[in-house]
Protein backbone atom coordinates (compact mmCIF):
# COMPACT_ATOMS: atom_id res chain seq x y z
CA UNK A 1 0.00 0.00 0.00
CA UNK A 2 1.34 3.50 -0.89
CA UNK A 3 1.30 5.65 2.04
CA UNK A 4 2.22 9.47 1.81
CA UNK A 5 5.53 11.30 3.34
CA UNK A 6 3.68 12.34 6.45
CA UNK A 7 1.77 8.94 7.81
CA UNK A 8 5.14 6.84 6.66
CA UNK A 9 7.17 9.51 9.48
CA UNK A 10 3.78 9.33 11.98
CA UNK A 11 4.05 5.54 11.63
CA UNK A 12 7.53 5.24 12.11
CA UNK A 13 7.87 7.35 14.97
CA UNK A 14 4.74 5.44 16.53
CA UNK A 15 6.60 2.18 16.04
CA UNK A 16 9.21 3.01 17.39
CA UNK A 17 6.99 3.89 20.82
CA UNK A 18 5.53 1.01 20.63
CA UNK A 19 8.22 -1.73 20.44
CA UNK A 20 9.05 -0.21 24.22
CA UNK A 21 5.53 -0.01 25.15
CA UNK A 22 5.53 -3.38 24.16
CA UNK A 23 8.42 -4.36 25.83
CA UNK A 24 7.00 -2.61 29.09
CA UNK A 25 3.40 -4.28 29.01
CA UNK A 26 5.62 -7.60 29.58
CA UNK A 27 6.95 -6.35 32.48
CA UNK A 28 3.60 -5.14 33.93
CA UNK A 29 2.27 -8.94 34.18
CA UNK A 30 4.92 -9.39 36.34
CA UNK A 31 4.86 -6.50 38.67
CA UNK A 32 0.63 -7.41 39.66
CA UNK A 33 2.09 -9.49 42.26
CA UNK A 34 4.16 -7.03 43.96
CA UNK A 35 2.72 -5.05 47.16
CA UNK A 36 3.66 -1.52 45.36
CA UNK A 37 1.70 -2.29 42.02
CA UNK A 38 2.94 -1.35 38.73
CA UNK A 39 2.15 2.09 38.84
CA UNK A 40 5.50 3.89 39.01
CA UNK A 41 6.73 1.76 36.62
CA UNK A 42 3.46 2.32 33.85
CA UNK A 43 4.38 6.40 34.70
CA UNK A 44 8.23 5.88 33.32
CA UNK A 45 7.05 3.82 30.28
CA UNK A 46 4.37 6.52 29.28
CA UNK A 47 6.99 9.05 29.61
CA UNK A 48 9.65 6.99 28.02
CA UNK A 49 7.38 6.49 24.95
CA UNK A 50 6.60 9.96 24.96
CA UNK A 51 9.99 11.18 24.48
CA UNK A 52 10.95 8.59 22.11
CA UNK A 53 7.91 9.58 19.91
CA UNK A 54 9.14 13.59 20.36
CA UNK A 55 12.62 12.51 19.69
CA UNK A 56 11.34 10.71 16.20
CA UNK A 57 8.93 13.42 15.43
CA UNK A 58 11.44 16.49 16.17
CA UNK A 59 13.75 14.59 13.90
CA UNK A 60 11.22 14.41 10.95
CA UNK A 61 10.15 17.58 10.83
CA UNK A 62 12.36 19.82 13.05
CA UNK A 63 10.17 22.56 13.79
CA UNK A 64 6.74 21.44 14.67
CA UNK A 65 5.23 22.05 17.88
CA UNK A 66 4.43 19.53 20.28
CA UNK A 67 1.38 18.90 22.79
CA UNK A 68 2.25 15.63 25.02
CA UNK A 69 -0.02 14.39 27.77
CA UNK A 70 3.09 14.06 29.88
CA UNK A 71 5.63 16.56 28.81
CA UNK A 72 2.84 19.52 28.20
CA UNK A 73 3.37 22.11 25.04
CA UNK A 74 6.85 22.62 23.39
CA UNK A 75 6.38 25.26 20.99
CA UNK A 76 8.22 25.14 17.71
CA UNK A 77 9.63 27.72 15.12
CA UNK A 78 6.72 26.29 12.90
CA UNK A 79 3.71 28.30 14.91
CA UNK A 80 1.40 26.32 11.70
CA UNK A 81 1.95 22.64 13.10
CA UNK A 82 1.65 21.10 15.75
CA UNK A 83 1.61 16.98 16.86
CA UNK A 84 -0.83 16.41 19.45
CA UNK A 85 0.27 13.08 21.33
CA UNK A 86 -0.97 10.47 24.09
CA UNK A 87 1.79 8.07 24.30
CA UNK A 88 -0.41 5.89 26.20
CA UNK A 89 -4.19 6.22 25.98
CA UNK A 90 -5.83 3.20 28.43
CA UNK A 91 -3.12 3.27 31.23
CA UNK A 92 -5.63 1.82 33.38
CA UNK A 93 -6.14 -0.95 30.75
CA UNK A 94 -2.21 -1.42 30.48
CA UNK A 95 -1.34 -1.10 34.23
CA UNK A 96 -3.83 -3.90 34.69
CA UNK A 97 -2.19 -6.40 32.21
CA UNK A 98 -5.49 -5.44 29.63
CA UNK A 99 -3.72 -5.36 26.21
CA UNK A 100 -6.03 -2.88 25.17
CA UNK A 101 -4.09 0.54 25.12
CA UNK A 102 -2.63 2.76 22.68
CA UNK A 103 -0.50 5.36 21.17
CA UNK A 104 -2.53 8.55 19.59
CA UNK A 105 -0.62 10.61 17.57
CA UNK A 106 -1.89 13.63 15.24
CA UNK A 107 -0.92 16.31 13.21
CA UNK A 108 -2.79 20.04 13.52
CA UNK A 109 -2.27 22.52 10.87
CA UNK A 110 -3.70 25.94 11.00
CA UNK A 111 -6.28 24.36 13.41
CA UNK A 112 -7.43 21.25 11.60
CA UNK A 113 -6.54 17.87 11.99
CA UNK A 114 -4.24 17.12 8.62
CA UNK A 115 -4.06 12.84 9.85
CA UNK A 116 -4.53 10.97 13.01
CA UNK A 117 -3.33 7.55 13.90
CA UNK A 118 -4.23 5.36 16.78
CA UNK A 119 -2.15 1.80 17.26
CA UNK A 120 -2.44 -0.70 19.09
CA UNK A 121 0.84 -2.35 20.27
CA UNK A 122 -0.61 -5.77 21.93
CA UNK A 123 -2.80 -6.18 18.90
CA UNK A 124 -0.85 -4.58 16.35
CA UNK A 125 -4.00 -2.80 15.01
CA UNK A 126 -2.60 0.19 13.11
CA UNK A 127 -5.47 3.00 12.27
CA UNK A 128 -4.67 5.72 10.00
CA UNK A 129 -5.97 8.91 8.63
CA UNK A 130 -5.04 11.37 5.97
CA UNK A 131 -7.83 14.82 5.41
CA UNK A 132 -9.28 14.03 2.21
CA UNK A 133 -7.74 10.29 1.49
CA UNK A 134 -9.88 8.08 4.21
CA UNK A 135 -9.83 5.86 6.90
CA UNK A 136 -7.43 2.42 7.13
CA UNK A 137 -7.13 -0.18 9.31
CA UNK A 138 -3.87 -1.47 8.31
CA UNK A 139 -4.19 -1.90 4.99
CA UNK A 140 -7.87 -1.83 4.78
CA UNK A 141 -10.01 0.97 3.83
CA UNK A 142 -12.37 1.55 6.73
CA UNK A 143 -15.99 2.56 6.97
CA UNK A 144 -18.34 3.82 9.84
CA UNK A 145 -21.21 0.99 10.58
CA UNK A 146 -24.31 1.27 8.62
CA UNK A 147 -26.49 0.98 11.69
CA UNK A 148 -29.39 3.68 11.69
CA UNK A 149 -31.59 3.06 15.07
CA UNK A 150 -30.33 3.56 18.38
CA UNK A 151 -32.29 0.50 19.84
CA UNK A 152 -29.69 -1.75 17.11
CA UNK A 153 -26.36 0.18 18.09
CA UNK A 154 -23.78 -1.03 20.28
CA UNK A 155 -22.09 2.59 21.41
CA UNK A 156 -19.41 2.98 23.91
CA UNK A 157 -18.61 5.54 26.74
CA UNK A 158 -16.70 6.92 29.27
CA UNK A 159 -16.99 6.27 33.14
CA UNK A 160 -14.96 8.68 34.65
CA UNK A 161 -13.66 8.66 38.23
CA UNK A 162 -15.35 10.49 40.54
CA UNK A 163 -12.65 13.15 41.10
CA UNK A 164 -13.49 14.15 37.58
CA UNK A 165 -16.48 15.63 35.89
CA UNK A 166 -19.59 16.13 37.09
CA UNK A 167 -20.98 12.60 38.28
CA UNK A 168 -23.92 12.84 38.60
CA UNK A 169 -24.67 14.34 34.69
CA UNK A 170 -22.32 11.51 33.90
CA UNK A 171 -24.71 9.19 35.54
CA UNK A 172 -27.97 10.81 34.05
CA UNK A 173 -25.85 10.57 30.30
CA UNK A 174 -25.65 6.61 30.64
CA UNK A 175 -28.58 5.62 32.19
CA UNK A 176 -30.43 7.34 29.13
CA UNK A 177 -28.15 6.06 26.51
CA UNK A 178 -28.61 2.53 27.98
CA UNK A 179 -32.48 2.58 27.68
CA UNK A 180 -32.11 3.38 24.03
CA UNK A 181 -29.52 1.35 22.78
CA UNK A 182 -28.86 -2.54 22.37
CA UNK A 183 -25.28 -2.50 24.29
CA UNK A 184 -23.18 -0.33 26.47
CA UNK A 185 -19.52 -0.86 26.60
CA UNK A 186 -16.73 0.87 28.82
CA UNK A 187 -13.57 -0.37 26.98
CA UNK A 188 -11.30 2.50 28.12
CA UNK A 189 -8.98 4.11 25.81
CA UNK A 190 -10.77 6.96 23.97
CA UNK A 191 -8.46 6.87 21.11
CA UNK A 192 -9.30 3.36 20.60
CA UNK A 193 -13.21 3.98 21.23
CA UNK A 194 -13.15 6.44 18.14
CA UNK A 195 -10.73 4.22 15.75
CA UNK A 196 -13.45 1.11 16.80
CA UNK A 197 -16.28 4.07 15.73
CA UNK A 198 -14.07 4.53 12.47
CA UNK A 199 -13.21 0.86 11.90
CA UNK A 200 -17.64 -0.07 12.25
CA UNK A 201 -16.98 -2.19 14.89
CA UNK A 202 -18.76 0.41 17.16
CA UNK A 203 -21.58 2.17 16.20
CA UNK A 204 -21.34 5.09 18.32
CA UNK A 205 -19.10 6.71 21.12
CA UNK A 206 -19.77 9.39 23.97
CA UNK A 207 -17.45 10.69 26.59
CA UNK A 208 -17.34 13.90 28.56
CA UNK A 209 -14.33 15.67 29.97
CA UNK A 210 -11.74 14.24 27.60
CA UNK A 211 -8.14 16.26 26.21
CA UNK A 212 -6.82 16.70 22.79
CA UNK A 213 -4.50 14.08 22.69
CA UNK A 214 -7.00 11.43 23.46
CA UNK A 215 -9.94 11.95 20.33
CA UNK A 216 -7.74 14.39 18.32
CA UNK A 217 -5.95 11.48 15.93
CA UNK A 218 -9.80 9.73 16.37
CA UNK A 219 -11.71 12.42 15.24
CA UNK A 220 -9.85 12.73 11.83
CA UNK A 221 -10.35 8.33 11.65
CA UNK A 222 -14.18 8.96 12.39
CA UNK A 223 -14.69 11.88 10.05
CA UNK A 224 -12.55 10.22 6.61
CA UNK A 225 -14.51 7.20 7.44
CA UNK A 226 -17.59 9.05 6.68
CA UNK A 227 -18.51 9.51 10.30
CA UNK A 228 -19.59 12.18 12.25
CA UNK A 229 -17.43 13.56 14.99
CA UNK A 230 -18.43 16.88 17.31
CA UNK A 231 -18.69 18.20 20.88
CA UNK A 232 -21.66 18.00 22.83
CA UNK A 233 -23.10 21.29 21.45
CA UNK A 234 -22.09 19.52 18.13
CA UNK A 235 -19.24 22.14 17.92
CA UNK A 236 -16.71 20.91 14.78
CA UNK A 237 -13.41 21.08 17.09
CA UNK A 238 -14.24 18.55 19.72
CA UNK A 239 -10.08 18.55 20.10
CA UNK A 240 -10.56 21.70 21.95
CA UNK A 241 -13.62 21.50 23.70
CA UNK A 242 -13.21 18.38 25.10
CA UNK A 243 -16.52 16.41 24.87
CA UNK A 244 -16.90 13.70 22.17
CA UNK A 245 -20.14 12.53 20.20
CA UNK A 246 -19.57 10.42 17.52
CA UNK A 247 -21.27 7.64 15.05
CA UNK A 248 -22.81 7.56 11.42
CA UNK A 249 -25.05 10.65 10.94
CA UNK A 250 -28.58 9.25 11.90
CA UNK A 251 -26.46 7.82 15.12
CA UNK A 252 -24.69 10.42 15.80
CA UNK A 253 -27.89 12.93 15.80
CA UNK A 254 -29.69 9.71 18.06
CA UNK A 255 -26.81 9.94 20.80
CA UNK A 256 -27.22 14.01 20.97
CA UNK A 257 -30.96 13.67 21.48
CA UNK A 258 -30.77 11.44 24.00
CA UNK A 259 -27.58 13.42 25.75
CA UNK A 260 -29.70 16.39 25.26
CA UNK A 261 -32.63 14.76 26.86
CA UNK A 262 -30.58 13.55 29.91
CA UNK A 263 -29.38 17.23 30.49
CA UNK A 264 -32.81 18.83 30.26
CA UNK A 265 -34.38 16.05 33.20
CA UNK A 266 -31.56 17.11 35.14
C1 LIG B 1 -8.06 8.01 29.45
C2 LIG B 1 -8.74 7.00 28.56
C3 LIG B 1 -10.12 6.68 29.08
C4 LIG B 1 -10.96 7.93 29.28
C5 LIG B 1 -10.23 8.91 30.17
C6 LIG B 1 -8.88 9.26 29.55
P1 LIG B 1 -5.39 7.86 29.67
O1 LIG B 1 -6.78 8.35 28.95
O2 LIG B 1 -8.85 7.46 27.24
O3 LIG B 1 -10.82 5.83 28.21
O4 LIG B 1 -12.17 7.57 29.86
O5 LIG B 1 -10.98 10.04 30.36
O6 LIG B 1 -8.22 10.20 30.37
O7 LIG B 1 -5.37 8.51 31.00
O8 LIG B 1 -5.45 6.39 29.74
O9 LIG B 1 -4.37 8.42 28.73
CA1 LIG C 1 -5.70 9.46 27.10
CA1 LIG D 1 -2.23 8.88 28.42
Amino acid sequence: MLRSALLNVMIKAVHKAARALKRDFGEVEHLQVSLKGPANFVTAADRRAEEILYEELSRARPGYGFLGEEGGRRTGTDATHTWIVDPLDGTMNFLHGIPHFAISLALEREGTIAAGIVYNPATDDLFTAEKGKGSFLNDHRIRVAARSRLADAVIACGLPHPSRGDAAVERKDTGAVQDRVAGLRRFGAAALDLAWVAAGRLDGYWERNLSPWDVAAGVALVREAGGYATDLAGGEAPFVTGSIVAGNEAIHRELMRALKDSAKAA
